[in-house]
């Protein structure tokens, strides 16, 4: 079968491989899915680059854990009938070696779920992870019948599977939505009540802003750029790429104001990862609207710094690049 694997951890570009493996042949229990939909998520890319120093648990990985499909071989103790029905897959490459990124993927019966006719194949292969996920955040704390729940963020993939679970199970959901415009894209049967947000209410933190005026400013703010720089994941990301490569311009983006410096980082690094660019860049972020504060503000001290007027970076950083 044509299948994409890795053997060792790392960027995609330099461990993924795209090939011909084996036919997968299902043993006691499982039945063998031909894959028409793989679902990549988050935590798929995060194995493959040993994220929190996690290390190869098999010595070849398929990546993967969801996908939709066609069950077209069964193993003993297994329906024979199940062959040929379409199915949805979850759990594929979760503590198992060889997972969906192929034609051909072998698990245990129980994951593979009947997918109903009117579903896409898309659909199906977005369920696994996603749900999983919702539904650990809905009922985690026990049955939520006759309860409030919020969902934050419910047009996202776990955000409106958590609503719909939440709704099925006799909660009445409230939820949030990042726009006013995107109001109208809830779903009034699953959802009683739907708010829209902005970036600034939610990140209201009663820091001073920072400063470039000085050198222990410029100093701060480097560190600032340091530490947060550690915590972006993007396949493409690089050490400098805030502290060197964007530091005058997410300044000039926040004028120093730390809310504002998070809203604009948080919705590149979403907007990198929907558009695949994986790394965040001053023409990545010029398409990111910031808050309203940071807009106003940020055209005034735009000029000083590409003036040469005003610098945020520290003299030993200025020399090193
Ligand atoms: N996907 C998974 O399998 C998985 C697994 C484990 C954990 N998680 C976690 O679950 C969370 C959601 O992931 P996801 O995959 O569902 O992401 P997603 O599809 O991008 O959904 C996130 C949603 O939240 C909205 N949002 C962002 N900021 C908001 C704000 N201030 N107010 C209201 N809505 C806001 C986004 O709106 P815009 O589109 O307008 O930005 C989007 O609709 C993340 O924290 C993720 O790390 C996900």
């Amino acid at each position: 079968m044509l299948a994409s694997w890795y053997d060792d951890q790392g960027p995609a570009a330099d461990v993924l491989h795209v090939g011909e493996l084996p036919d997968p042949v299902p043993g006691p229990g499982e039945v063998r899915v031909r894959v028409t939909v793989s679902g990549v998520n988050p935590g798929d890319t995060k194995k493959r680059r040993g994220w929190l120093g996690s290390s190869m648990p098999y010595p070849r990985v398929i990546p993967h854990s969801d996908a939709a499909g066609v069950i077209d071989a069964v193993g003993a103790q297994v329906d024979v009938h199940r062959v040929g029905q379409r199915v949805w897959v979850y759990g594929a490459q979760s503590y198992r070696p060889f997972g969906t990124a192929a034609q051909y993927t072998v698990i245990p019966d129980h994951q593979a779920a009947p997918l109903p006719d009117h579903l896409s194949d898309e659909l199906g292969a977005s369920l696994g992870i996603p749900g999983i996920t919702a539904h650990r955040t809905v009922f985690a704390d026990g049955p939520v019948d006759g309860q409030l729940v919020l969902v934050h963020g419910v047009l996202g993939g776990v955000g409106s599977l958590a609503a719909q679970l939440a709704h099925r199970a006799g909660a009445t959901v409230l939820a949030t939505v990042r726009r006013t415009a995107d109001l109208d894209r809830v779903d009034p049967a699953v959802v009683s009540h739907a708010f829209a947000q902005t970036g600034r209410r939610t990140t209201r933190l009663d820091v001073p802003p920072f400063t470039i005026d000085s050198e222990q400013g410029r100093r701060h703010w480097r560190q600032l750029l340091l530490a947060l720089e550690q915590r972006i994941v993007l396949i493409d990301a690089y050490p400098g790429m805030l502290a060197d490569d964007l530091s005058d311009y997410l300044f000039a983006r926040s004028t120093g104001h730390i809310g504002s410096l998070m809203t604009l980082v948080n919705r590149g690094c979403q907007r990198a990862q929907r558009t695949g660019a994986e790394r965040l860049t001053r023409d990545l972020l010029a398409q990111v609207r910031n808050d309203e504060a940071a807009e106003h503000a940020r055209t005034e001290l735009e000029y000083a710094l590409q003036a040469g007027k005003a610098t945020s970076r520290p003299r030993s950083a200025r020399a090193a690049r």
